[in-house]
């Protein structure tokens, strides 16, 4: 051997050794860190709240430190403003609530964290739905990590005022209205409603689903096609938007969702078309359902599903990075799925967590979920970030909110939707 390729053999040895060590002592500090975690989330009503405690406690009781970063506002647009503040400076958070397309887009900017090596030593590919998972990868890495599952197409109802006024839940729209014209005749606010971009939206996507059917939701709200965003199915889910806007009450500008919710709690309205997070608030409350209050998918056929997810920032630091790894696995943790969604108001996203302790509205989510996965029209909620990129769906949320408070037509609104859309690529 000439002494040139000694040199380069003892290189790699050295290096091999030196990469080897290094691997050991960050396993070796990592073991003895004591995990921290800075978590932003957007869960500040009454009963995400008490979801997101659970998380804590678990964390505590695993040695952990929680720093908590809740950011108000439903529906996540505040929390992602600050998300976005503070990467800019340079001091991303270690742990956050995030999801759909905004994973993959926050993975492309080079700041998360691969968490691999937690999904397969805990073998998050067997106990995950496929559709979840691939929302949790990011070129073959795990890049976040799952939740739950809420559905987004319900609709709450107080029990009472609907029994006293002989409604029926609603089963089409043309009843939905004809519920509504009765209650409004009675004096009570048909629709308890939040007048925030995001509140809009829902209750536009669940009009689009129930109106035009899944292939028409995928084909509007998914694949952006032209044709379908003009079409007079569009339009009729516009003039379905303006009779709704006709069944809330005048202080509905603004509305924290949770305070809708209160306003079907109290009796003050009948309906409010929401996720159910919703039933998370009617539960904190003591409300029973199927007794104080009723749920029901919004009419139509479909499923539109919205997962919780918690992405880990690249951050400095063992004890962050144990907390990271932490966190990953009590949230995929069985006992975390469980707890944490019964007070949630959704369902666990693993597939082998019993839904005995569950209620009724859990279990219809459940078994509505696994046919509308069987017959193609299990759809992500293009109003909570789980259909599209940030840029097209608030493209379609501003015309939404544009319509909804002024008195825009059903055929402008279409024009400006395709052109929202179009300008938005
Ligand atoms: C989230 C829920 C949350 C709701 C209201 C949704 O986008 O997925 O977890 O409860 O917004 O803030």
């Amino acid at each position: 051997m000439e002494g040139s390729d000694i040199w380069e053999e003892l290189k790699m040895k050295y290096t091999a050794f030196a990469a080897v060590s290094a691997v050991a002592l960050s396993v070796a500090g990592m073991a003895q860190a004591e995990p921290q975690a800075e978590v932003l989330h957007w869960w500040t009503s009454g009963g995400e709240a008490k979801s997101v405690a659970v998380l804590q406690e678990e964390f505590a009781e695993n040695g952990g430190t929680w720093t908590d970063m809740p950011v108000a506002g439903g529906g996540g647009d505040a929390a992602m403003t600050a998300l976005r503040a503070r990467v800019l400076a340079g001091n991303a958070p270690t742990a956050v609530q995030l999801k759909g397309p905004a994973i993959q887009e926050w993975y492309e900017e080079g700041v998360l964290a691969d968490i691999s090596s937690v999904a397969e030593a805990q073998g998050w590919a067997d106990v995950l739905p496929a559709s979840i998972a691939n929302h949790m990868k990011c070129e073959g890495t795990w890049c976040a990590a799952p939740v739950n599952v809420h559905r987004v197409d319900w609709i709450w109802a107080n029990a009472e005022v609907l029994e006293a006024n002989g409604i029926e839940m609603p089963t089409t729209w043309e009843e939905f209205n004809a519920a509504a014209e009765t209650l409004q005749a009675a004096g009570i606010t048909p629709l308890a409603h939040g007048g925030q971009a995001w509140q809009d939206a829902t209750v536009f996507e669940t009009v689009v689903l129930g109106l035009g059917g899944p292939e028409f939701f995928q084909s509007a709200l998914v694949d952006l096609d032209t044709e379908a965003l003009t079409s007079d199915t569009m339009k009729a889910v516009f003039d379905q938007m303006r009779t709704l806007r006709g069944y809330v009450d005048d202080n509905f500008s603004g509305r924290d969702w949770n305070l809708a919710t209160a306003m079907v709690m109290n009796g003050e309205a009948a309906f409010q078309i929401m996720g159910d997070w919703a039933k998370g608030e009617f539960l904190a409350a003591g409300k029973v359902p199927g007794e104080d209050f009723l749920c029901a998918s919004t009419p139509g056929d479909g499923f539109l599903y919205n997962v919780d997810s918690f992405a880990m920032f690249e951050v400095d630091g063992d004890d962050k990075r144990a907390g990271q790894e932490l966190l990953a696995e009590l949230i995929v943790g069985q006992n975390f799925q469980k707890v944490f969604n019964l007070n949630k108001g959704s369902i666990p996203a693993r597939t082998d967590v019993s839904l005995d302790e569950f209620d009724s509205c859990a279990v219809t989510s459940s078994e509505d979920m696994a046919a509308s996965s069987e017959s193609g029209s299990l759809l992500p909620s293009y109003a909570h970030g789980m259909a599209l990129r940030g840029a097209q769906a608030g493209a379609i949320t501003d015309v939404v909110t544009a319509h909804f408070n002024s008195d825009m037509s059903s055929d402008e609104a279409v024009q400006m939707l395709a052109d929202a859309v179009a300008n938005s690529m």
